[in-house]
């Protein structure tokens, strides 16, 4: 028997030495963690449990046969993160650069299966070479299953990705499959094509940084939801990410002891809107003073910065925030803050958070580029995310809600359920001045006629008063005490249920 357990120590001490000291080396001199360390922190302490470990490849080309290391590249398992279950998968790039062949795609795939069947989020911790050269279409395959298994757990339990290293190639579907993605700076990338294809192909000459780096899909492509400055800090924060989450669409979000007063009156939010209804003013600020404790874990905070969308908790339950964000573009809305915001609805409303809509919306942005861009079916994408969302949801204009974005935004005829105005709120068509020089255009010429004008535009519409009265806003509250009002909200919704017709599914403009 002694025998028999020394033989299973000396295994799994092989097992866990990776690829060996020399790459475990050079792993941690490219300042990044190995494949069991991150684990390490991402899990409870001790709260890990192995599957396969001793999982080998089948190849036998290119010498293959002789050099089998077990685990396949990439530890596979389960633990909890603050005592709640998850599932894990973790690409060991000291093994065959943590690339994809086809039994280390086979142990994702029992995780992802384990994790649908028991109703518990998937992390993934990729850091991979892509498919495993030596393996061709068999590592081809292997990435299918992963993905058709992506698409199955779709709006059934959470999928996160942490990109820790080079993704490329297929690589960088089966994250962009899933509901998080979030990348550590200068270790991390993701591209469909590397540098040297894009030579090629394009003649353009590009660092993979530049390419698809971290900054480049927090900032430009809005591929990634958040950056971070290395592994400790990406895992922590995945951490944090998955304390806001439900395990499953089963599940309702958790609910955490909350030591802030529910009924806080916030003074400062009566002096929050600006005199000038042109001057910005942070919405940050209000989603912050709404929150439990301050506590905003705001998701793509460096892209299509005119629209914030995150996490918050009232009365310790996970609330979703979308919110216009006047400092950016005034807050309207253009192709990226829409699709950004859209995501997030859908997110939501598929795993039971309920949605806070802030509203502070001069309208959609004009012009060529957003014409060209399509912004008529990007803007459509957020329009149908708000009105197919079944969820409560409570909304709340602060100051403007003109137009098309008035309407788009959980406004009472998609179904909003408390609709809330401040008494700051102006809901119109459009500004006063834009909707007076359409209405007396052959009065152009004479300044004091348009300021009469548009004065009498202004004492009409600039005010929650006119929509008050036809019952497509709630109540005009007092901003001080938005948190209650907003709290009580949600409480009295926590047994909403609507129901919508039949179908196998809908077409939402894609
Ligand atoms: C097998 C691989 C590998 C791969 C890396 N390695 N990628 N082994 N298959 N795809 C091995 C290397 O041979 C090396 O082994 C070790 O991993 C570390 O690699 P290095 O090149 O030394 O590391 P580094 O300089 O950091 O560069 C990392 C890298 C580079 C940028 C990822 O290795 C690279 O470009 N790899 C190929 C990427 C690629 O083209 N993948 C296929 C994408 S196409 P030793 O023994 O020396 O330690 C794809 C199609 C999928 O994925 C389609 C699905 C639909």
């Amino acid at each position: 028997m002694k025998d028999i357990l020394e033989e299973l120590a000396s295994r799994r001490a092989r097992a866990q030495a990776g690829g060996g000291e020399r790459r475990v080396a050079a792993q941690h001199a490219k300042g990044k963690l190995t494949a069991r360390e991150r684990i390490e922190l991402l899990l409870d302490a001790g709260s890990f449990e192995e599957f396969d470990m001793f999982v080998a490849h089948r190849a036998t080309d290119f010498g293959m046969a002789e050099d089998r290391p077990s685990g396949d590249g990439v530890v596979t398992g389960w633990g909890t993160v603050n005592g709640r279950l998850v599932y894990v998968f973790s690409q060991d790039f000291t093994v065959f650069g943590g690339s994809l062949s086809e039994t280390h795609a086979q142990k994702i795939c029992k995780i992802q299966d384990m994790a649908l069947q028991n109703g518990a989020p998937v992390i993934g911790l990729n850091d991979s070479g892509g498919a495993r050269i030596q393996e061709g279409v068999a590592s081809l395959a292997g990435y299918a299953e992963v993905f058709q298994r992506n698409v199955d757990a779709s709006g059934v339990i959470p999928q996160i990705s942490v990109i820790m290293g080079p993704c490329a190639g297929g690589a960088v579907y089966s994250p962009a499959m899933t509901d998080f993605i979030f990348m550590v700076r200068d270790s991390s990338y993701m591209f469909v094509t590397g540098p040297d294809v894009v030579k090629t192909v394009t003649n353009e000459v590009v660092t993979a940084e530049e390419l698809g780096g971290a900054s480049t899909h927090t900032k430009r492509s809005g591929v990634a939801d958040l950056a971070f400055e290395n592994d400790v800090e990406a895992l922590a924060e995945t951490r944090r990410l998955v304390d806001f989450l439900p395990l499953s669409n089963r599940e309702i979000p958790p609910v955490r002891p909350f030591f802030d007063d529910p009924n806080r009156v916030e003074e400062s939010l009566d002096t929050l809107i600006p005199d000038n209804p042109n001057a910005p003013y942070d919405m940050a600020e209000l989603v912050g003073k709404l929150a439990d404790e301050g506590d905003f874990f705001e998701l793509q905070s460096e892209f299509a910065r005119n629209i914030l969308t995150g996490f918050i908790r009232i009365e310790g339950r996970t609330i979703g925030v979308v919110a216009n964000q006047p400092m950016v573009l005034a807050g309207c809305l253009d192709i990226d803050s829409s699709r950004k915001a859209a995501k997030f609805v859908r997110f939501c409303d598929a795993f039971s958070i309920p949605l806070l809509t802030l509203v502070d919306v001069p309208g959609f942005l004009p012009g060529t580029a957003q014409e060209y861009g399509g912004v008529i079916k990007h803007g459509a994408k957020l329009l149908f995310a708000y009105g197919e969302a079944t969820v409560p949801k409570v909304t709340l204009i602060t100051r403007k809600a003109y137009g098309g974005a008035y309407d788009v935004m959980a406004s009472k005829h998609l179904r909003g359920d408390f609709n809330y105005a401040w008494p700051t709120a102006e809901i119109a068509v459009m500004g006063a001045r834009g909707a007076v020089e359409i209405l007396y255009r052959s009065e152009l010429d004479d300044p004091e006629k348009i300021a009469a004008r548009t004065k009498d535009y202004e004492d009409r519409f600039a005010n929650p008063f006119v929509a008050a009265e036809k019952g497509f806003i709630d109540e005009v509250i007092v901003p001080a005490m938005s948190r209650k009002r907003i709290a009580r909200a949600f409480a009295s919704l926590r047994t909403k249920r609507q129901d919508r017709p039949w179908r196998k599914h809908d077409t939402i403009p894609l």
